[in-house]
């Protein structure tokens, strides 16, 4: 079965083609402002502009055309409304024209199910780490649940806002962690890990007063060693009291070396397993979309409307 995913949350317009369980196609353009954040109208004008491109790139690949796609998928929600609206928009269209059933996802599932079928570990804890994200999930009876999260922001949203400080266009990750890996000099950091929640104000406002006065290659090496502790203490803690025996890091953020290197050391030291995600399906993407869709193709769904603020837990998963 063919089916056709279409991710537009936030600054990614992506499309994805998956054949059953196998992935044939995964293309993106993602909007990367000269200064500043994202603008929400910016965004969807960026997705307006590239789907048409995106749409015929992910085909090409895939070797199919419209007419082949048995399912379209797109993302429901978490996200911005005007970026959410084009892809709601768009696969709607798409599943009219040919006639074929049309399923909204998650898309913070979609990101869980992805590094499933990549780790091919079942059911592990999953530390889902992006830009709006940080939360630490398993699944039980039916549902994902959230069992730890940050108490503020989210940790890529931190990276990308300290970037800003640093004079680094967004999106600051990869770049923070080329600057972390010229360090070896560790300033100590509001560390704040409340049970399994997180918090990342207090850091940002740390590091705010360091600016000018440390070197931004400790501040990077810094920050990561710092928060990424955090989050991988709160996993363990996650997996000791759930009872599970694997790791599994998804979201924008898991493309970083060093978290997951983190995350298999401490899955080592307690005989669990962990494996990373390739980078391609770390950030937002289609793939996961169609992936995501393809697993809930038996879904009577009413409502297809976007949900800005859809969560994770909220979603019956009837196909485990
Ligand atoms: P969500 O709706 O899931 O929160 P998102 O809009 O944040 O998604 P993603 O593509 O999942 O989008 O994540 C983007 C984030 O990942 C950005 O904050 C970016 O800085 C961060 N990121 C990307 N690469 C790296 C890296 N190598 N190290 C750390 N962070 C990274
Ligand atoms: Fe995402």
């Amino acid at each position: 079965m063919y089916t056709l995913g279409i991710e537009s949350t936030a600054h990614t317009f992506g499309v994805g083609i998956s054949d059953d369980e196998k992935i044939i196609a995964n293309e993106r353009d993602t909007l990367k402002p000269a200064s500043g954040g994202i603008i929400p109208r910016e965004a969807a004008q960026h997705h307006f502009k590239f789907a048409p491109e995106i749409l015929k790139r992910a085909l090409d690949k895939s070797g199919l055309k419209l007419k082949d796609i048995d399912l379209f998928a797109f993302s429901q929600g978490p996200g911005i409304i005007p970026s959410l609206k084009v892809g709601a928009q768009l696969s709607t269209f798409l599943s009219k024209k040919y006639n074929k059933k049309l399923i909204g996802v998650n898309h913070c599932i979609a990101h869980l199910e992805i590094a499933r079928l990549y780790t091919k570990l079942n059911d592990p804890v999953m530390l889902y780490v992006s830009g709006g994200n940080t939360q630490i999930i398993t699944y039980y009876n039916g549902t994902y649940i959230v069992f730890g999260e940050t108490q503020d922001i989210g940790v890529g949203n931190l990276i990308d806002k300290i970037g800003r400080r640093l004079n680094i266009p967004f999106p600051a990750g990869p770049k923070i962690e080329e600057l972390a890996r010229k360090s070896r000099h560790y300033i100590e950091m509001p560390y704040s890990i409340k049970g399994m929640d997180v918090s990342f104000s207090g850091i940002e406002t740390f590091i705010s007063r360091l600016i000018g006065k440390e070197k931004i290659e400790d501040i990077s090496f810094s920050l990561q060693e710092t928060i990424f502790s955090m989050l991988i203490e709160a996993s363990e803690r996650a997996m000791s009291y759930c009872l599970k025996d694997s790791l599994v890091i998804t979201g924008g953020v898991a493309a970083n070396k060093r978290l997951n290197e983190m995350g298999e050391k401490m899955c080592k030291d307690r005989n669990a397993s962990f494996k990373a995600i390739p980078m391609e399906f770390a950030g937002d993407n289609g793939a996961m979309i169609a992936y995501t869709g393809y697993l809930m193709r038996d879904y009577m769904q009413k409502d297809l409307a976007i949900k800005p603020r859809f969560r994770t837990d909220t979603v019956e998963i009837k196909y485990r």
